[in-house]
């Protein structure tokens, strides 16, 4: 099937037959057969065994979850040092910089943002780029070696639709090029609709078209109420000034004052050995995590190197969308960087009582935010509204289907109905009925309620219709799509990903 729509592609049919379809671009279906290869040596490792969508691309094995939470990589003993965070959303992390104005270190990739994105302009492109040869995961033995295994894969047709040439690794240029446009391709996938989906209970809820139970509507006042859980202040919730949906996450980085996982199986790493004959963590129990700080250290600049030590211990704010995402009710899933946390009641029980109950030692006792958590004063119901707001970032959320008005539907009123994708990336699909010939205006304002298209205008027939909004030219957001029927008027609202 996958195949059927290349061709179309191959044989120049337009781009729409793709959207139509909801199916990925060539290139996001080509970093996807990448991201669940297994590429690695031995070969027995693919990205998604660390971030499986089946729990918000994060790591997806029960039992390394409740305990160390760090996945072995392709060889079998090397075990490294963080939690996997989710895969998702997280193309949407600018590139690292620091915040004069602010005076706060903001974006890139990995928990200690050291995947800048400075080279590719694109964090998670350069940080798709290193575990295929990080001997703690995939543990290839070169980026040719990589790209090798590309070029002999059953899929590396593709590459040549998207790239328009084989992948050659003859020369040191082309291994460069090819292996820049490997992580380009990666990224790609988890920057596609399939990947960030912005399809949770809440996204429908912002766009009208779910409710949210008391519970959780109580549970976001206080997510929000800086008084309360104050949440919103690290992971913003509501809509941006232009309708963007929020990513929960503002790509700062911040010392919660998270005590070690005494599990966490780098501190065993002193007895397992790199090929150099290097132990992985000359340090063992000693190793402690720095976050951001340790990053800096290692930083050319020396502005930002002399930054270290008021960053020491802190890590960015991940994304909470798909924070309670689970194959089964019971399924255990792990929680901060290394996983200390087992359940998101233990999360929000710790920002809430840090400082007033007792709970293990800070792993890194300085730099720790006081201001904003430690004693938020929540009752116990309080905390379990916070969490059960939490559950309604989950993706695929099924919402009641919204079929196409019928003509068997023997309707008095016009109604207006979107059917295509929502929230879509390019192209979606609006129906509406009239119950006799009227006069009408099709219109697709922004939320800010400036027109943007004229959709349709002037007498249309009695029943359905049908009208494709394409929207390769507007930026990404909010828009409502207004029918005004005779003297009837109603909207609807969508959401446009870019
Ligand atoms: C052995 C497990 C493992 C494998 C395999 C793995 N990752 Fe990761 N991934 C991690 C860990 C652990 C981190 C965090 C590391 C850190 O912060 O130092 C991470 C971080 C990330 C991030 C950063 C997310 C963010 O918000 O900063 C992305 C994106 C990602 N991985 C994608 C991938 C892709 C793409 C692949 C395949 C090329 C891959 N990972 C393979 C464990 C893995
Ligand atoms: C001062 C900024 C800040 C505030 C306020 C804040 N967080 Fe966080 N949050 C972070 C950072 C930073 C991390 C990662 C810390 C780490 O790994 O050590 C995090 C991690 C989390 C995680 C773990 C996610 C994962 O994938 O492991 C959850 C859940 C979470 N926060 C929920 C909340 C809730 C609920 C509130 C309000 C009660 C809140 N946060 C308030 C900054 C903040």
């Amino acid at each position: 099937m996958k195949r059927l729509i290349f061709m179309f592609l191959i044989f120049g049919a337009s781009t729409a037959i793709l959207a139509q379809s909801n199916s990925l671009t060539p290139k996001e279906e080509l970093g996807k057969e990448i991201y669940f290869d297994k590429i690695s040596s031995p070969d027995k490792m693919a990205c998604a065994d660390c971030h499986s969508p089946k729990v918000g691309f994060t790591g997806p094995k029960a039992a390394i979850n409740l305990h160390g939470a760090v996945y072995r990589g392709a060889v079998a003993q090397r075990f490294g040092n963080r939690k996997p965070p989710s895969a998702a959303y997280a193309t949407n992390s600018p590139v690292f910089h620091y915040d004069g104005t602010e005076g706060i270190f903001i974006g890139g990739n990995f928990w200690d943002g050291r995947a800048t994105g400075e080279l590719l302009g694109n964090p998670a492109a350069e940080q798709a780029q290193g575990p295929f040869l990080n001997p703690l995961e995939h543990n290839n033995a070169s980026k040719e070696d990589v790209l090798e295994q590309i070029a002999n894969s059953k899929y590396a047709w593709m590459w040549e639709v998207v790239w328009g040439e084989p992948i050659s690794t003859e020369t040191y240029e082309d291994i460069e090029t090819n292996y820049d446009r490997l992580g380009l391709t990666v990224a790609e996938y988890e920057a596609s609709s399939e990947v960030n989906q912005f399809s949770s209970k809440y996204d429908y809820y912002l766009l009208g078209e779910a409710d949210l139970t008391d519970q959780e509507t109580w549970g976001l006042t206080l997510f929000n109420a800086p008084d309360k859980g104050n949440c919103a202040a690290c992971h913003p919730s509501n809509l941006g000034t232009g309708g963007e949906l929020p990513l929960f996450t503002d790509y700062s980085f911040d010392n919660l004052g998270a005590p070690k996982n005494p599990e966490n199986p780098f501190y065993d790493m002193d007895e397992v050995y790199l090929p150099n004959g290097e132990p992985i963590n000359p340090l063992g129990d000693e190793w402690i995590d720095w976050g951001l700080g340790g990053f800096l250290e290692t930083h050319p600049d020396p502005v930002w190197q002399a930054m270290a030590p008021q960053n020491m211990g802190k890590f960015k704010v991940p994304t909470l969308r798909n924070v309670d995402k689970r194959p089964g009710k019971g399924f255990p899933k792990a929680y901060l960087h290394n996983g200390a946390f087992k359940s998101l009641k233990d999360v929000v029980h710790f920002y809430n009582t840090r400082d007033v109950e007792t709970w293990p030692a800070p792993e890194v006792a300085v730099n720790i935010n006081t201001d904003e958590m430690g004693n938020l004063g929540l009752t116990d119901e309080e905390e379990d509204a916070i969490v059960a707001f939490m559950a309604t970032l989950s993706d695929g959320y099924n919402t009641h289907k919204s079929s196409p008005a019928t003509s068997n539907d023997l309707i008095s009123k016009a109604t207006l109905k979107i059917f295509g994708q929502n929230p879509f990336t390019t192209m979606t699909r609006l129906s509406y009925y009239l119950p006799e010939e009227t006069t009408i205006e099709l219109d697709v304002y922004s939320i800010n309620g400036k027109k943007v298209r004229t959709l349709e205008r002037g007498a249309m027939s009695a029943g359905d219709h049908q009208v494709k909004l394409v929207a390769n030219d507007l930026p990404g957001g909010v828009y409502i799509i207004r029918l005004q029927a005779g003297s009837q008027v109603m909207t609807e609202k969508v959401a446009l990903i870019k």
